[in-house]
């Protein structure tokens, strides 16, 4: 592990803080162990989740990186902190579902668990006041989100991760239901992968028992929330 000074605190967010570092080009990333749903009005914490979500998305990050997709992560720093490239956040939530479940199931009135013929990739809009609205691409070009190119390199971006993901999760034992990417701009104007992938960002239930293993244990008061952050964190890291 690398030490950095830490420096003002640049953002707080509902599960992390950003703090600037010792050097420009980057950020320090704090993971918490607060947990929030329906934009905020339900809250509470969950033991050791700010460790196994700093661990997981340090393990997914590099596992994308070997793949050849770009991502924020430079280095982990602590148990729940990890050093990431300073990127400006496009305001865009990017998600990709293999299996209906949440707001999709919701919205379309399908049934949770149904597999959907292809991986669905949805934009929304990063707006904690009006509870990110799902948006459509013409929203976002007339928000002046995103370019086209840009649009579509989030969506080829989403897929791609999906791809990898989706087996290696498989191969040990978890379905990739569906989850959500956050990407930012380097200075030069390249598109990275940034925020975190974790069991906060990602419905993964368990292959053969469909039992949920997510955020959503938290969300729906399943019981045993810390437990699958920890079952996760068992099948996922060295
Ligand atoms: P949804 O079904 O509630 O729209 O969620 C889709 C995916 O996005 C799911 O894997 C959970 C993830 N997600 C977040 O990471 N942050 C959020 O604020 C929300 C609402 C969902």
């Amino acid at each position: 592990m690398i030490s950095v000074q830490r420096g003002d605190m640049r953002y707080e967010g509902k599960a992390k803080r950003v703090y600037a570092v010792d050097r420009p080009d980057a950020y320090l990333v704090e993971f918490k162990d607060d947990a929030t749903a329906f934009n905020g009005e339900k809250k509470g914490t969950i033991a050791q989740k700010g460790v196994v979500n700093n661990r997981l998305s340090a393990a997914m990050f590099t596992l994308l990186a070997a793949h050849g997709v770009e991502t924020h992560y430079l280095e982990t720093v602590s148990d729940r902190e990890m050093l990431v490239r300073a990127v400006s956040i496009i305001p865009i939530e990017v998600v990709a579902r293999n299996v209906v479940a949440g707001t999709l199931a919701k919205r379309l009135g399908l049934a949770e668990g149904t597999e959907l013929a292809r991986t669905v990739v949805e934009f929304y809009l990063k707006d904690d006041a009006l509870g990110d609205p799902l948006i459509n691409r013409s929203h976002a070009l007339a928000l002046g989100l995103a370019t086209r190119p840009q649009l579509d390199e989030l969506e080829a971006r989403a897929l791609r991760i999906n791809e990898i993901l989706k087996e290696h999760l498989l191969a040990r034992g978890l379905l990739l239901i569906d989850f959500k990417l956050e990407f930012g701009l380097a200075r030069d104007g390249r598109l990275i992968l940034a925020d975190e992938i974790s069991p906060d960002t990602c419905r993964l239930w368990d292959a053969v028992t469909r039992d949920k293993l997510d955020k959503d244990r938290f969300r729906r008061d399943l019981g045993g929330v810390e437990e699958a952050y920890q079952e996760v964190a068992r099948r996922l890291l060295p």
